[in-house]
């Protein structure tokens, strides 16, 4: 990727003792338990953790779609959320959904340019850096299809480019390539690395995909089952750029190790307490 726009450095974000407890009065679920660990500014954070444990639940607590029941969460030192209080979504956090979210009715350059539209920058400047941004990443090409005529692997680059138009201090990804095939997998994920070398932001990444997790991350931050709080925390250390073919090296493996050991134990825990509840 040339050297183009300059982007912001990320955002650190601390998050502190959270506990999330969805309809207290009613069904009282415990999601989200005391969970605390930091995410440095531009560090790509990967939350890996059994299913229900709670990942999302804490993503869309730094988002700002939902309150949380205790504890703090701070983005630069600034308060984000606690109970009581939540900062309203914004373009400081975009959120790449895994589902996607695109506007089908709107072109890849539409759907680009629609946020810094919404947040009152002139047509013509918007579509002149959304212009930009999709050459920048190998997109212009495409500037003009709409999103059904795209693949899976293509929209969800779409959908990159569309949340850093926006220079966040936080991107939020939620398992955003499931479902993918394994080759456009691979070939998307070197898109999301190159993409972040070039912008540095802080990245907060949910998967079940525990090679993805190395692979792309910094860090994989284990969770428990539910109640979330961290199981592990595993440093990465591979330098950067990355290459696929780190996979194959003996560090690589320990690390998968690691990884692997830490998820099956809380998978293995959350498969059991399952069957108690079925007993
Ligand atoms: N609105 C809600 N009301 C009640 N319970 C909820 C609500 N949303 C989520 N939960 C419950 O909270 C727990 C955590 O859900 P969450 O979606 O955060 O898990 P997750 O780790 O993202 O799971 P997955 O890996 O399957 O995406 C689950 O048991 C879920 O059923
Ligand atoms: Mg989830």
């Amino acid at each position: 990727m040339a050297a183009g726009r300059q982007f912001t450095a990320g955002g650190a974000i601390s998050i502190r003792n959270v506990t999330k407890v969805y309809d207290p009065d009613g069904v009282n679920v415990l999601a989200v338990d005391k969970c605390s660990f930091e995410i440095a500014s531009g560090e790509f954070c990967v939350v890996v953790g059994p299913s229900g444990c709670g990942k999302t639940t804490l993503l869309n607590a730094i988002a700002g779609f939902h309150e949380i029941s205790a504890g703090e969460i701070h983005l630069d030192g600034e308060l984000l959320c606690r109970a009581g209080l939540t900062t309203e979504p914004g373009a400081d956090r975009m959120v790449v959904f895994q589902n996607g979210a695109l506007f089908p009715w709107y072109t890849v350059l539409e759907n680009v340019t629609y946020g810094p539209e919404v947040q009152g920058r002139m047509r013509n400047e918007a579509m002149h850096a959304a212009m930009n941004l999709l050459s920048e990443f190998g997109l212009a090409d495409i500037a003009g299809h709409y999103p059904g005529e795209l693949s899976s692997g293509m929209r969800r680059r779409v959908e990159i480019a569309r949340a850093l138009i926006n220079d966040p201090r936080v991107l939020l990804l939620d398992e955003p390539f499931r479902a993918m095939d394994a080759l456009t997998k691979g070939v998307v994920h070197e898109f999301l690395l190159q993409a972040y070398d070039r912008v540095k932001k802080t990245v907060f990444f949910i998967t079940h995909d525990l090679e993805e997790a190395l692979f792309l991350g910094s860090k994989v931050v284990i969770m428990t089952t539910r109640p979330a709080k961290v199981k592990t925390i595993i440093e990465v250390d591979f330098p950067r750029p990355r290459s696929f073919r780190m996979r194959s090296s003996q560090r690589y493996l320990e690390l998968k190790e690691m990884v692997f050991d830490a998820v099956h134990e809380e998978a293995a825990k959350a498969f059991a307490a399952g069957e108690r509840e079925l007993a």
